[in-house]
């Protein structure tokens, strides 16, 4: 572990993250690095002597919003001259080339694999050292396994993030995150168990394994009979972890031990996240996925055959180059093809690096912007109406919910998942601090599309196995 540097104690960090549950993560543990050499966070930028943000590129907005920030903070930084910046992340690493000359006043920029060299670029911007740059790419291992001795700073204490795989390697044509993250690198089993050991010491009583592709794990390593099914065994084992979960699975790569593991495995939440993207075979195959829409139903049915009540989530991009209405409207049937529980939805965002981004530069099959904002209804209402029929079941069920805190609606209630990952808001007379990180059983009384509400169960009576989701996807 590294001393914290005399000349750091006192300073504050502020980091902004935008992006998905892996920059949350990445997040998590560079202020982890931070706090070991010293720093203080703080949430309001005008008291950080740091600014650090955290950056995402999946569609031009996230990019913006970070080019946005920047150039804030470039703003501040000419007032209060001794601040640093540090850019990390997504955009980080695409744009590590051209950044310090376009935001005059970054000091830093770190790259996604390269999380474990921030320590040494804040040393060095502190001691004067400005355009620092760590941003090489395609190492051997995870950044994870690179910094097994730092506990991120978690803002959750029930509820952790646990990243198991980085990159990518499928390439679908309008995606950045291969280019941005790298090939795909597996985390070492060891030091998984090992960190979620630590997490279940620390009272943690849910995980969730993150992955841009989380069911590829292990492919890369010199055994590749080792897989996403022998770790979730492995992680059902540790005292004290009650539930596990697991983010954004691939068509692809969900193979019938996994679904076997996750039907078989206490632990194991019965929800999968499993994007389709398009209905459409030939959107399907110019977005390069690998599958055809009869091939993701039926990976969907033997989800279903095998996992009882699971829930079922997923991602859609509309407005892809060349896609017709017939083929939008095949996107718009799967929904209640594969009776999604919920689903995140996507404009299409031409991203330049990317094959469908060139197609877009040469004006291939470009669609409207108010035709993709005309198909995003469509489909967003579609999903809305099968979430409500895929909620209305539960309506006087009594489910088991895993208590998180306050509902951000109504602060008189608390809230929760269920095993399938549905959000219940409920009321009870126990206060707060005794339910956190309890699990309960709670009677619903009305369904939502996206959530229920309920009355706590005080009574101990057997449980139904809980229906019930939210989405939670990368982004
Ligand atoms: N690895 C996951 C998705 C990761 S990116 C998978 O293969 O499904 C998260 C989501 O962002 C994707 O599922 C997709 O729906 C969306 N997305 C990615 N690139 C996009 C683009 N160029 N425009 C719009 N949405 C995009
Ligand atoms: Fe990889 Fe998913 Fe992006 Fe496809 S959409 S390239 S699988 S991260
Ligand atoms: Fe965005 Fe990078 Fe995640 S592009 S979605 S922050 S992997």
């Amino acid at each position: 572990m590294m001393p914290a540097s005399p000349h750091l104690a006192n300073k504050k960090v502020y980091m902004e993250t935008l992006g998905c549950q892996m920059n949350v993560n990445d997040s998590e543990l560079m202020l982890g690095l931070l706090e070991q050499q010293g720093f203080g966070v703080t949430y309001d930028p005008r008291q950080a002597d740091l600014l650090m943000i955290n950056t995402c590129q999946i569609r031009q907005h996230a990019e913006d919003k970070a080019f946005s920030y920047l150039g804030r903070w470039a703003a501040l930084k000419r007032q209060r001259p001794y601040i640093k910046i540090a850019m990390a992340g997504c955009v980080a690493q695409q744009a590590k080339d051209t950044v310090f000359k376009r935001i005059p006043g970054v000091d830093m920029v770190l790259g996604t694999q390269n999380l474990h060299d921030l320590p040494d670029l804040v040393s060095k911007a502190f001691a004067g050292q400005t355009h620092l740059l760590a941003a090489d790419k395609q190492k051997r291992y995870s950044t994870y396994d690179h910094t097994v001795d730092v506990t991120p700073r978690r803002e959750n204490d029930i509820s952790a993030w646990v990243t198991i795989i980085e990159g990518c390697d499928y390439f679908c044509t309008y995606c950045v995150v291969p280019y941005t993250r790298g090939r795909q690198i597996s985390r070492r089993p060891k030091s998984i168990i090992e960190e979620v050991k630590d997490l279940a010491q620390f009272g943690f009583k849910e995980i969730t394994l993150l992955g841009q592709t989380v069911d590829s794990y292990g492919k890369d390593f010199d055994d590749p009979t080792y897989g996403l099914a022998n770790l979730l065994e492995a992680l059902n084992e540790i005292d004290g972890i009650e539930r596990i979960r697991f983010t954004t699975s691939h068509p692809l790569d969900l193979n019938t031990p996994i679904i076997q593991a996750v039907a078989a495995l206490p632990k194991v939440m019965e929800h999968i996240h499993i994007p389709m993207q398009a209905g459409d075979d030939v959107v399907l195959e110019r977005m390069k996925r690998g599958y055809t829409a009869q091939q993701y139903y039926h990976l969907v049915d033997e989800i279903r055959d095998t996992i009882p009540n699971v829930g079922v989530t997923g991602d859609y991009i509309v407005g892809f180059p060349g896609e017709s209405d017939a083929q939008f409207q095949r996107t718009v049937d799967s929904v209640s093809r594969a009776q999604k529980d919920a689903a995140n939805t996507a404009a299409y965002s031409p991203r330049k690096q990317t094959p469908a981004g060139i197609w877009e530069e040469r004006n291939e099959g470009v669609i409207p912007d108010e035709v993709k904002r005309e198909r995003l209804q469509i489909l967003n209402a579609a999903i809305t109406e099968q979430a409500r029929k895929k909620m209305a079941p539960y309506l006087g069920q009594t489910v088991q919910v895993l208590v998180e805190g306050q509902s951000r609606r109504n602060a008189e209630r608390l809230t929760g998942r269920t095993r399938n990952n549905k959000v219940v808001n409920f009321d009870t007379t126990v206060p707060e601090h005794e339910l956190v990180g309890q699990l309960v059983n709670v009677a619903v009384t009305e369904t939502l599309p996206f959530s229920m509400l309920g009355k706590h169960v005080l009574a101990a009576g057997s449980v139904p196995p809980a229906l019930a989701g939210a989405p939670v996807a990368l982004v």
